[in-house]
């Protein structure tokens, strides 16, 4: 079976992803600085699936470091989560962002060419659709104008892929369009750890409800939607990390640069996620309206009839299951992966 390098394999998608690869009997190499995640995510990972992950501690911008990897490994192909990925911070930092965003792509690119590495897969976002677009997002729409240097990294980083697999005919690439992924490993032994105050909303949510925070503020009742809250396409992060495992396959076996959107194609507004979580997980989650958030988009969603027809794959999981997944984990791991058991 093939080998795979996870480059920010530590952090939350990284860390399913490689539980969805070793499941299917990939072998798992994984590099991280663990800028925003720790080494305890890959350790939990071996004990769900009995299997071992060969580890680095590297700075994917470290062409030597990368060099070393892939001389050491028989790398098939490489998964790129290596990112920094704040919306907020990425307007007050864009420089960091652009430096560590493009920096670790294009070191990947250079040292795969010299190590003969063809295939890799890259984290991209539905934020490439940008503000003009019309939902639901399709594949063949051009990628629009972004509100933030986080959503520029992406489409930039995007174009830099094109462009080399154009220059190299060998070159298999796969752009995935993540649309909102939420939840945890059934199991509750991985999850989403942010680093302080969380920015996006279900981590916000489960701090609420697990009395860290002492409640959710709501940004914006008064959008042209059904409730007048914000619509996303939540995904389950263990269906979304299938998703991988099925492009693993596809980039195997292709070259040029295939662009899928990873998503459920249905939209829930933020009372829908709050709701559903007091329900199912029997808890209450105080919140209150508040203004709305610069550069939030009323709805976005995925059509994701593409990665359903070319990578045979859809999600399997309800929005029940994000939420009850999510205050799994939460309640295990109330101070996330710091104070492990
Ligand atoms: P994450 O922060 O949990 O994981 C990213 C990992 O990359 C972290 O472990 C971090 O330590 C590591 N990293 C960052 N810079 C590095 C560097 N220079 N060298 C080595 N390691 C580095 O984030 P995530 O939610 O798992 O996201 C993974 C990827 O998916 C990111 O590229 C992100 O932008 C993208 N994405 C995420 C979402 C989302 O909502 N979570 C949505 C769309 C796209
Ligand atoms: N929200 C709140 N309160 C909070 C946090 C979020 O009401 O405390 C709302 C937001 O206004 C939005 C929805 O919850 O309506 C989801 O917000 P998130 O921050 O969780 O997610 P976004 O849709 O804003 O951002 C996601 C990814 C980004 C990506 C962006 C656009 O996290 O990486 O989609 O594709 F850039």
């Amino acid at each position: 079976m093939a080998t795979i390098l996870l480059a920010g394999g530590a952090g939350y998608i990284g860390s399913h992803t490689a539980v969805e690869l070793l499941n299917a009997g990939y072998d798992v190499v994984a590099a991280d600085n663990f800028s925003n995640s720790s080494p305890e995510s890959i350790r939990r990972v071996e004990e769900i699936t009995g299997k071992p992950v060969k580890l680095y501690e590297a700075d994917i911008r470290d062409n030597a470091k990368l060099a070393q990897i892939f001389r050491e490994n028989s790398i098939d192909a490489v998964i790129h989560f290596a990112g920094l990925k704040a919306v907020g911070e990425s307007v007050a930092k864009p420089l960091k962002y652009y430096r560590n965003n493009i920096d670790t792509t294009l070191s990947l690119l250079e040292t795969m060419q010299e190590a003969g590495v063809r295939n890799i897969i890259f984290s991209s976002s539905a934020t490439v659709y940008g503000e003009e677009n019309p939902v639901p997002y399709l594949e063949t729409m051009q990628r629009g104008v972004c509100t933030n240097p986080y959503g520029w990294t992406k489409a930039m980083m995007e174009q830099i892929f094109e462009d080399a697999a154009k220059a190299d005919p060998m070159l298999s690439v796969i752009l995935l369009r993540y649309f909102n992924p939420i939840g945890a490993h059934p199991s509750g032994r991985i999850g989403e750890d942010p680093l302080g105050i969380p920015n996006n909303l279900m981590p916000y949510v489960t701090q609420v409800a697990v009395g860290k925070r002492e409640f959710l503020t709501i940004f914006g009742n008064d959008y042209p939607t059904k409730d007048g809250t914000c619509m996303r396409d939540y995904i389950h992060v263990v269906d979304l990390a299938k998703g991988h495992v099925k492009a693993v396959a596809y980039v195997l076996g292709h070259s040029g640069t295939e662009v899928f959107n990873l998503g459920t194609g249905t939209p829930y507004s933020v009372n829908d996620i709050v709701n559903t979580f007091e329900r199912v997980n029997g808890v209450k989650v105080a919140h209150v309206y508040g203004d709305r958030r610069a550069g939030d988009l009323p709805e976005f969603y995925a059509n994701a009839d593409k990665a359903a027809a070319l990578l045979d794959w859809k999600t399997e999981k309800t929005l029940e299951d994000m939420c009850r997944d999510a205050w799994n984990w939460q309640k295990q791991n109330p101070d996330g992966y710091r104070n492990p058991d």
